[in-house]
């Protein structure tokens, strides 16, 4: 790798001065975006490694390309590794991302015009869960339920069911980008079950506390599908992984290859594999437990300041802020303040927000990267002191320019996997 990277320095030091400017960004602030991590160096090794040269058009054993000895070898561990890892019958580990995971689970499941009744987005779930903006939200027609927010993110199932036999979907979605809560699936699959629907749990952002145990698992309830993201609580490398009952294997291999995508990224797979062996160990599902403990000191923490968090806390790994109600700043302005002090955000829109998405009501902020780099509930304390006080002082530039000091410091005692010589 260091080899490769003096090359790259005397061949193109623009793009080696922007990588190293990256580097240098991600170990000096706290990164408290939920979706992010940092992955292991192992799993950089495999990225950058030949196997990127490859073309595996096909499965293992079933390839459209010769000179497959080793990328087999590769695609099935991955397989064998997310089954059993996550209690599924059947893996398919080479979607390009999270929203190619879920688009193959619906062209492979559905027909174009069906109902999915999914999460409404500003109650947390994602674009691909049919924001009118994504090609998914032309193509089937999704119709939504909502949370709670006043009692915890309750979902209301007995009006989940009446909506179900109402709008007669042929799936039932569940999965989230911004809900601080866990899921009761055995309730989604009984509703699911009364009207005759497909079962699908997108758990992009929580895989990792789901692999750990950590989290309910959608399967333990009889879930038909469930799909995941590689890099986020699972702190791989990016990659999507679908995962089904044996009766939709074929459906689902068939969809993401050829329905949608050509040859998989085998540098990927491969840093799959690797996370999923991590995955396996004490030391994730320390990590998982920690990550919990994290996001629970946190909320705390905020809290006890008078912060409004969207349903009063968190059972996850992230949590959502309403800025407006808190400090009078809409999201945008709160995640450019406390850019200003390192750490980083991201501006989220609220329940029924009636702000835009550029401009919305609050934040969102997650403990699964600071976890990563070996942060605990003091150190969360901490981080929440800095985050109100930055919200609160935002117009007093030397306030903020000590508050920077104080996280620039501080993150100098954390080392960033995979980053050395900073
Ligand atoms: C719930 C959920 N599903 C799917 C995705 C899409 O993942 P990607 O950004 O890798 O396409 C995300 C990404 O944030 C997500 O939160």
């Amino acid at each position: 790798m260091d080899a490769h990277r003096t090359e790259l320095n005397a061949y193109d030091p623009t793009i080696a001065a922007a990588i190293a400017g990256e580097e240098r960004r991600q170990a000096d602030g706290v990164e408290m975006i939920p979706s992010e991590n940092y992955t292991y160096p192992e799993v950089l090794a495999a990225l950058g490694s030949v196997l990127t040269n490859k073309y595996s058009e096909g499965y293992p054993g079933r390839r459209y390309y010769g000179g497959q000895e080793y990328t087999d070898a590769i695609e099935t561990v991955a397989r064998d590794r997310a089954t059993a890892l996550f209690r599924a019958e059947h893996a398919n580990v080479q979607p390009l991302s999270g929203s190619p995971m879920n688009q193959a689970c619906y062209f492979g499941l559905l027909n174009p015009g069906d109902t999915i009744l999914a999460m409404d987005l500003s109650h947390g779930g994602h674009l691909t869960h049919g924001a009118p903006v994504s090609h998914m939200g032309k193509v089937f027609n999704f119709v939504r339920y909502k949370s709670a927010p006043d009692r915890q993110g309750a979902i209301d199932f007995d009006a989940l069911l009446a909506q179900a036999k109402e709008v007669k979907p042929r799936m039932v979605l569940c999965g989230y980008s911004s809900y601080p809560r866990d899921y009761d699936y055995a309730a989604f699959k009984r509703v699911a079950d009364e009207v005759g629907a497909l079962t699908m749990a997108d758990i992009a952002h929580i895989g990792g506390l789901v692999a750990a145990d950590v989290m309910r698992n959608p399967f333990d309830a009889g879930f038909d599908v469930v799909t995941t993201t590689t890099h986020k609580t699972l702190r791989g490398p990016r990659g999507g992984m679908i995962l089904c009952k044996k009766t939709f294997a074929q459906k689902i291999d068939s969809s993401v290859f050829p329905g949608l995508q050509g040859g998989p990224h085998m540098n990927n797979v491969a840093g799959a594999a690797i996370t999923l062996k991590k995955a396996a160990e004490q030391d994730f599902r320390d990590y998982a437990v920690q990550t919990l403990r994290n996001a629970k000191a946190l909320a705390a923490a905020l809290m006890a300041e008078g912060v409004t968090l969207i349903t009063g806390g968190t059972d996850n790994h992230l949590m959502v802020m309403d800025t407006v109600a808190s400090f009078d700043l809409d999201g945008r302005a709160a995640e450019e303040t406390l850019d200003r002090i390192f750490i980083t955000t991201n501006k989220q829109v609220i329940p029924d927000d009636p702000r835009p998405p550029l401009r919305p009501s609050g934040i969102r902020l997650g403990t699964p990267a600071c976890t990563t780099r070996g942060m605990d509930e003091a150190d969360m304390t901490r981080i929440g002191g800095w985050i109100v006080q930055a919200l609160r002082r935002h117009d007093d530039p030397l306030a903020i320019e000590r508050l920077a000091e104080t996280v620039r410091d501080f993150c100098r005692g954390f080392a960033v996997p995979g980053v050395s010589n900073i």
